[in-house]
């Protein structure tokens, strides 16, 4: 039995506190013993909740504590500096998505993490969801698919807050936030698409000022005949999320917590639900990267895995500002 990993967690705001924290408290490979964000009244507090050594400094922290491995929970355009401080010091990253803001930095930083050695491991949750690796196995059973369906959709009431309404900061709209988890979907069901074609918005908030999308509709294309759209929304509830993939002899709808083989004609042909729908994803992939980190599991969700999100982000970024189709292959780095 190897011995328990330490952790600590730099970034310390909403999904910190909703997933990684708890997350480290209910897992069982990993303890948590620092953290770490430059908004010292955030390290302050969380320091105190938690009962660990606060910094506001990354350097200063993974030399006082030499943690086994950081999970990193910044703003996108903070990823890379976070990034590139724990492999100068050689030490493991369970990064928050997207791996990267655009395919350079991420062949720069899949670099950096082959060169230092390090592991790097993406949240990309539903990985570690029974229902959507069960998804994969129905998918066997409507032939060769012909339509993909995907919406994922909230509503947030400013969507001009903070870093994510800034496009640079945030290395593009929803599409890249929370558009990221459909995008892996669809890339691990399906592969990259040959083709896509996107519109974006930022207009559900008139008057205020922001320039990362708040909607999103991609088209996207696969040589095979395969096509279909992806609708990512943070302005236009309701909630909702839904991949469905349509083939000959029926379609597989996977929505949060639970997947449905459907016959040809729509109805009901098994179904598969998991209660409660997320009962400790973040603490799974903690213990799965522990895993990892031992050798005795493999990486799902590694550097180079996620080079075609970054090329599919592009591509579609690409397409919106040209009005064009672009090929997500063409910006592989
Ligand atoms: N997997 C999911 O379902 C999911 C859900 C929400 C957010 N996220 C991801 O988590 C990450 C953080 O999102 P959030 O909603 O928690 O953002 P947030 O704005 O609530 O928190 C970010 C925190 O990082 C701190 N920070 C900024 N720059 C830093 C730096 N250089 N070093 C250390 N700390 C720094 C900020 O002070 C802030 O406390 C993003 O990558 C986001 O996409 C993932």
């Amino acid at each position: 039995m190897s011995a328990i990993k330490r952790a600590a967690v730099v970034g310390l705001g909403g999904q910190a506190h909703k997933d990684h924290l708890p997350g480290l408290a209910e897992c069982r490979l990993a303890d948590l013993v620092a953290v770490c964000d430059v908004d010292s009244g955030q390290v302050g507090a969380t320091a105190e909740t938690w009962q660990v050594p606060g910094y506001t400094d990354l350097p200063e922290m993974l030399d006082a504590v030499r943690p086994n491995f950081v999970i990193a929970a910044v703003p996108h355009h903070a990823g890379r500096e976070i990034v590139e401080a724990c492999a100068g010091a050689g030490v493991h990253v369970m990064k928050e998505k997207p791996f990267a803001t655009d395919p350079h930095e991420a062949a720069e930083l899949a670099a950096l993490c082959e060169k230092t050695g390090i592991e790097l491991m993406v949240t990309v949750q539903r990985r570690f969801h029974p229902v959507y690796a069960a998804a994969l196995q129905l998918l066997e059973q409507i032939g060769s698919p012909y339509l993909v369906e995907g919406r994922y959709t909230f509503h947030c009431p400013d969507p001009a807050a903070g870093w994510r309404g800034r496009a640079k900061l945030a290395g593009g709209g929803c599409l890249a936030d929370m558009g990221y988890h459909l995008i892996d979907l669809l890339i691990w069901y399906l592969g990259l698409p040959d083709r896509v074609l996107a519109d974006t918005s930022a207009a559900a908030a008139p008057g205020a000022f922001y320039d990362a999308e708040d909607t999103a509709l991609v088209h996207l294309a696969y040589d095979s005949g395969l096509y279909g759209s992806l609708l990512v929304s943070r302005s236009a509830g309701p909630k909702s999320e839904r991949l469905t993939v349509t083939g000959p002899y029926g379609a597989v709808v996977v929505e949060r917590g639970a997947v449905r083989r459907l016959a040809p004609d729509g109805q009901v042909v098994d179904s598969l639900v998991r209660e409660p729908a997320w009962p400790c994803a973040a603490a799974t992939q903690i213990d799965h990267f522990c895993h990892v980190l031992d050798g005795t599991a493999p990486n799902p969700s590694g550097p180079a895995a996620h080079l075609p999100h970054t090329a599919f982000l592009a591509a579609a970024y690409a397409s919106q500002s040209t009005t064009r189709p672009a090929d997500p292959k063409e910006f592989l780095a």
